[in-house]
Formats: C-alpha cells, sequence, structure tokens
C-alpha cells in the first residue's frame, strides 16, 4: 500500500505513506530511542528511559510487522516517522507506537500518519468501532491526541518486560 499526500498547510511538507519493511527496523529503533532520552527523560527517568528502548530492539519490529500493521512516513528515501498499531478486542485497535523524527516535529506528520491508520482501519476493518491509546507521558503528548479528536477514558498500563508503567489511556470513536 502507498499513498502520495500534499498537505494544504504550509508548516507541512509532502511524505508518502507506505507498508512497513524489514529494512526499516533500525530506523524504527533509532526514532524512538532518540524520543526517549530527548523528551521522555524528565518524565520517566533515566529507568524509564532504559526500560522503554531495552523494549523494542530493532529486531522486534520485524517480528511485530508479522502480525501487526505499522506503516511508515517517508520523504524522499529517509524515514521521518512510523504509526504501529495493534487488535486489543473485536472492536478496538489500538495505536501501539507513534513516533516522528526529531528534526521531523510539529510539521503535521504525526497527525497524517494517524488520519492515515485512522482511514485504513474503517476501509479495511469495518468491524473496528474504536481506536485507543495509552500513553505514559501524557504531560508530554496527551495535547496532540486531544486535537486529533481522542478523549481521556482512564488510566491504563504499559507493559514492557521488565514490568508495567502507569499510563492514560485515550479514546476515539471511529464510526
Ligand atoms: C506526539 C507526536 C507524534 C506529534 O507529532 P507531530 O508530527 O509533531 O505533530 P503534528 O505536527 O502533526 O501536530 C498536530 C497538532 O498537534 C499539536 N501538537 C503536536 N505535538 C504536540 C505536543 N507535544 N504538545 C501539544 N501539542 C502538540 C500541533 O501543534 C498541531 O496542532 P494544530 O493542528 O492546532 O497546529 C510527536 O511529538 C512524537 O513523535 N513524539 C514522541 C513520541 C510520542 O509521544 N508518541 C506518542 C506516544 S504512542
Amino acid at each position: 500500500m502507498s499513498l502520495d499526500i500534499d498537505m494544504k498547510s504550509m508548516k507541512s511538507k509532502p511524505i508518502e505513506i507506505r507498508d512497513f519493511q524489514s529494512s526499516d527496523a533500525e530506523a524504527c529503533f533509532r526514532i524512538r530511542a532518540e524520543a526517549f532520552i530527548r523528551l521522555f527523560y524528565e518524565e520517566i527517568g533515566p529507568d524509564g528511559v532504559v526500560d522503554g528502548i531495552n523494549a523494542y530492539l530493532p529486531g522486534k519490529y520485524i517480528h511485530l510487522a508479522e502480525a501487526l500493521p505499522i506503516f511508515m512516513a517517508v520523504a524522499g528515501n529517509a524515514q521521518i516517522g512510523f504509526i504501529a498499531s495493534r487488535f486489543v478486542e473485536h472492536t478496538t485497535i489500538e495505536i501501539l507506537f507513534l513516533y516522528i523524527k526529531l528534526d521531523n516535529l510539529r510539521k503535521g506528520i504525526g497527525a497524517q500518519l494517524v488520519r492515515f491508520l485512522e482511514n485504513w482501519v474503517r476501509k479495511q476493518h469495518p468491524e473496528i468501532e474504536r481506536i485507543v491509546v495509552d500513553t505514559a507521558v501524557p504531560k508530554y503528548n496527551q495535547k496532540f491526541y486531544e486535537i486529533m479528536g481522542y478523549s481521556k477514558v482512564g488510566q491504563s498500563k504499559c507493559q514492557y518486560p521488565t514490568g508495567s508503567v502507569a499510563a492514560v489511556r485515550l479514546m476515539k470513536r471511529l464510526r
């Protein structure tokens, strides 16, 4: 699957959103690790950063992509973001990951990836009624999701191999 998107907004640049390929795994790892170190350190501390990064080493993305939808945002040959989701019950899908490369933040790419996933679910999975996301760093990103139409529905936990961390659950109805 591949789609060229031109954004109306001046702050956005044209990107392509396409399916994950095995050769994207390293870029996904680097983009996510950089976000943990540079953006989340203040909110989750050094142990949270280390656990979070170790939970998803490059090979894990290849393994995940065998079962889960993962979409890449690319500009030319460069991977600049990705979104991954998983089906959690018959009528619900969860945003598992959404990461934008730090030098591409606030250019509308996160919003494009979220809209792409939502539209893909509406088209490909008519049984899915809602999309949820659990964030362990709500101070950092809850506002983004609220702008995208998500509302806080309660507390949750993000599971890592080393244990679980407190999270806020946000939800949006797709139909
Ligand atoms: C959260 C994240 C995905 C947002 O991506 P982005 O490409 O920078 O966001 P966009 O440029 O598409 O922003 C869309 C809207 O949200 C706002 N926004 C984006 N990030 C925000 C933030 N951290 N706090 C408050 N508002 C934010 C933008 O200003 C924009 O608002 P507008 O339409 O009124 O101008 C990005 O900051 C990121 O990758 N963060 C690290 C990982 C993360 O937190 N992922 C989510 C957890 S699963």
